[in-house]
């Protein structure tokens, strides 16, 4: 087996064969990594004796990848979903160890220690331990779909070129005393090298992928006449190819999943923008790449229907406190009123007022109402292929 089988196919195809009521973290470790292996049937089954708590199996024949699948799956059909909630390992003979880490323990105790029932589903969130990737994470949108999923008790896979900003996040959500966890991985989604590497670094922390949420953009505006070929590309490249890895590469691991788990749902979300669903003027490079997106969104969602994963998009007016609209040195408000594009405005108030007056609802989107978009994709079964309007009236279809 390769690598690339290990965590693209084996690891999150187990993932789903042992999760029970909420998935599970599952992870690999080669065999020299570990202090110790056992060598054979006999050898695991006298280590078993001394670790009951852990629900173990060895396999013996690991030259066939489909091979050690269904061993797995026969394995893992014995256990009870009780047992899928504890650590389950599974040696693989050759190779090293897969290992299941178990739920917290979600039962509720007096001050005595008696369990008197389980911690509510609804209080453990709506996303609970499902592993959710935010692309362009680090700030904007992103940042602030990555700490909506995060409450809601998903893990979360935080993608960004921007290191500082996304570890910086991290290390926020990660202080409180929470069951689920936010990483930050380096990645340029418009490198192919680069978004394989992002989805083996999920793997090899989480074990699967539940929930791509497809951030990341750019924006380079001007007309025919001013906008550079360079930039077109690097719009294209962002926007429109980025998208297409990301989807190439996250689907594999949901895919791999939900052969084994004929119940569950994933989900790829692209934050497209109302430019996706009508023109916008001397900003064609983003425009064709948004539109473009939403190509992708159909053609994907007829593609990968059959392995229960929708796609989608949302499309959302203009997030006027972002930092696109709202940064002090470069923010579009900022841009504008130095070009005097907003005719005789005076002052950064009078440019957004201007822009506010153009939205039917009078006001910019926030990540709360992106957010409702964006768990009705999720928590419904019965669209896909969608592009999902967030613009206050601003565009009607
Ligand atoms: N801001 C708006 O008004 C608005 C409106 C509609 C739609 N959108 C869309 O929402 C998404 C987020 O926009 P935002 O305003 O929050 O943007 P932003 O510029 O504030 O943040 C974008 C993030 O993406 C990251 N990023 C850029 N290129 C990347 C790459 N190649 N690989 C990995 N990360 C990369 C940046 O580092 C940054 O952290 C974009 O797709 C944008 O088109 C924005």
């Amino acid at each position: 087996m390769t690598p690339e089988q290990i965590y693209f196919e084996l690891i999150p195809a187990v993932r789903a064969m042992i999760s029970g009521d909420y998935p599970n973290i599952t992870n690999f470790t080669y065999k020299d990594s570990l202090n110790f292996f056992p060598e054979s049937v006999n050898n695991h089954l006298e280590w078993k004796k001394n670790h009951e708590k852990i629900i173990s199996f060895y396999i013996e024949e690991t030259g066939d990848i489909a091979q050690i699948l269904n061993e797995i799956r026969i394995f893992s059909q014995t256990l009870t979903v009780a047992q899928k909630s504890m650590p389950v390992w599974i040696y693989l003979k050759s190779y090293g160890l897969i290992h299941s880490l178990g739920l917290p323990d979600l039962s509720l105790k007096d001050d005595d220690g008696q369990v008197f029932g389980k911690t509510w589903d609804r209080l453990l969130g709506r996303l609970a331990f499902k592993v959710v990737m935010v692309t362009g994470g680090a700030q904007g949108f992103g940042a602030g779909i990555a700490a909506s999923a995060f409450e809601q008790g998903a893990h979360v896979v935080i993608a960004d070129m921007n290191r500082e900003k996304g570890e910086e996040l991290v290390e926020k959500y990660n202080a409180g005393n929470h069951p689920n966890k936010m990483i930050f991985v380096q990645a340029d989604i418009s490198n192919s090298e680069s978004v394989k590497d992002l989805m083996l670094e999920t793997v090899k922390t989480f074990g699967g992928l539940d929930i791509l949420i497809s951030n990341a953009g750019v924006l380079r505006a001007g007309g025919l006449d001013e906008l550079s070929e360079a930039d077109f590309d690097f719009v294209t490249k962002v926007n429109y190819k980025g998208f297409y890895l990301c989807t190439k590469y996250a689907s594999k691991l949901m895919k791999a999943q939900n052969r084994e788990q004929k119940i569950w749902f994933s989900d790829i979300i692209q934050v497209n923008s109302k430019s996706g669903l009508q023109g916008s003027n001397r900003n064609f490079a983003y425009a064709g790449s948004k539109f473009g997106g939403l190509g992708l969104v159909q053609s994907f969602a007829l593609e990968l229907v059959e392995d229960r994963i929708k796609v989608n998009a949302v499309c959302p007016g203009n997030f006027f406190d972002g930092p696109l609209w709202s940064d002090p040195e470069n923010g579009l408000f900022v841009q504008y009123l130095r070009a005097g594009k907003v005719e005789g405005a005076k002052t950064l108030e009078d440019v957004r007022s201007f822009y506010e007056s153009k939205v039917p609802m009078k006001r910019g989107v926030t990540v709360d109402d992106v957010m409702t978009a964006i768990y009705y994709a999720i928590e419904q079964k019965y669209e896909t292929g969608q592009a999902i309007p967030v613009t206050g009236g601003q565009v009607m279809r």
